[in-house]
C-alpha cells in the first residue's frame, strides 16, 4: 500500500502555555519587536515565538528622544498593523507611559484596549512590586501580563540614563524580590533588561515563568531585541548588548541614492516600468485635444516610448 508523503507539522498559534512548556523543556524562546505589517509578516514566516509591539517604537519609528511621549493611540495603530500580519507568533503589546501608573482602572481599561482594539494576545508593563495591584486586576480580567524589570525605559529620568541595573548586591537582591512579586501577582513571563548575566540567571532559576532577557546574558529562558537594532535600521545609537545582523540603514540609503541619480540621469523609469498607448489611439487623442498636428519630437518619443 502506498503512503502519502507526510507534510511538515503545521504551526499553530504560540500561546502563553507554549512559552511555559518551552521553559520546562529548556528550549530557548525567541522574541523580537515589530511595529508594522511587513516586519510582522517576515518575523512570523521566520518562525519567531513572540512579537513585542514595544513602546520603543517611539524612538526607532517615530523619532522621539525616549519612550515617554508614546500614547495609547500610537500603540494601537502599530499593534493593529502587526496583528494583521501574524498567524502564529504570540503577540505582546506594550502599555505606554501613564497608561497604567495613575490608577488600576486605567491599567485595566488600557490593557483591555490592546487586546480588544489592537489584536494583541498579552500586554507588557514596566516596574516591580509597586505594579502588583495593576497586574492582579489585569490578570483577573483574563489578560496575560508580561512584566519588565531592570532598565525600564519609562523610568529613564529616575534611573539617570540608559544604565545597566542591579550591579550591587543590594540592588540585585531588590530586583530578584521584585521578580518574585511579579510572578506572585500573576505575570506569565517577565523581561529583564540590562542587568548582569548572573543576576538574570538567578532570576531565571528562581521563577517558574519564562524570563526573557535583553542585555541580560545567556542564562535566561529566551531573548528579545529591538528589531531595528538587529537590522541596523536605527541611526542614533546601538546598545552594546545588540548583535547587528544587517546594516539596512546603509542599504536603504544606497538604494535611495541610486534612485535619485537614476531619475536625475533619466535612467528611470525605463521602458519596462511604463505602459504605452497604441499609436492610433494616441493620434486620435492628439486630434481630439486639438494639439497642432505635428510629428512627435524625439523628446516626446522618449517620454511615450
Ligand atoms: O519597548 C520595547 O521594545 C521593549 C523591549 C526593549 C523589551 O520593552
Amino acid at each position: 500500500m502506498s503512503t502519502l508523503p507526510s507534510s511538515p507539522p503545521s504551526r499553530g498559534k504560540v500561546s502563553i502555555h507554549t512559552l511555559q512548556a518551552k521553559k520546562v523543556r529548556r528550549e530557548p524562546i525567541t522574541f523580537l519587536t515589530a511595529y508594522d505589517y511587513p516586519t510582522a509578516v517576515a518575523l512570523d514566516r521566520s518562525g519567531i515565538d513572540g512579537i513585542l509591539v514595544g513602546d520603543s517604537l517611539g524612538m526607532v519609528v517615530l523619532g522621539y528622544e525616549n519612550t515617554l511621549p508614546v500614547t495609547m493611540q500610537e500603540m494601537l495603530h502599530h499593534c493593529r498593523a502587526v496583528a494583521r500580519g501574524v498567524s502564529h507568533a504570540h503577540l505582546v503589546g506594550d502599555l505606554p507611559f501613564m497608561s497604567y501608573q495613575a490608577s488600576t482602572a486605567d491599567a485595566l481599561r488600557n490593557a483591555g484596549s490592546l487586546l480588544q482594539k489592537g489584536g494583541m494576545d498579552a500586554v507588557k508593563l514596566e516596574g516591580g512590586r509597586e505594579r502588583a495591584a495593576a497586574i492582579k486586576a489585569i490578570v483577573s480580567a483574563g489578560i496575560p501580563v508580561m512584566g519588565h524589570l531592570g532598565l525600564t525605559p519609562q523610568s529613564v529620568h529616575q534611573l539617570g540614563g540608559w544604565k545597566v541595573q542591579a550591579r550591587s548586591t543590594e540592588a540585585a537582591k531588590i530586583l530578584i524580590e521584585d521578580s518574585l512579586f511579579l510572578e506572585d501577582a500573576g505575570c506569565y513571563s517577565i523581561v529583564v533588561e540590562a542587568v548582569p548575566a548572573e543576576v538574570a540567571q538567578l532570576i531565571t532559576q528562581r521563577l517558574s515563568i519564562p524570563v526573557i532577557g535583553i542585555g541580560a546574558g545567556i542564562g535566561c529562558d529566551g531573548q528579545v531585541l529591538v528589531a531595528h537594532d538587529l537590522l541596523g535600521l536605527f541611526d542614533r545609537f546601538t546598545p552594546s548588548f545588540v548583535k547587528k545582523y544587517a546594516n539596512l540603514f546603509a542599504e536603504m540609503q544606497r538604494a535611495f541614492q541610486e534612485y535619485i541619480s537614476d531619475v536625475r540621469e533619466r535612467r528611470f523609469p525605463a521602458p519596462e516600468h511604463a505602459t504605452s498607448m497604441d499609436p492610433q489611439s494616441l493620434r486620435d487623442l492628439i486630434r481630439e485635444i486639438n494639439l497642432p498636428d505635428r510629428q512627435m519630437e524625439p523628446e516626446d518619443k522618449v517620454r511615450y516610448h
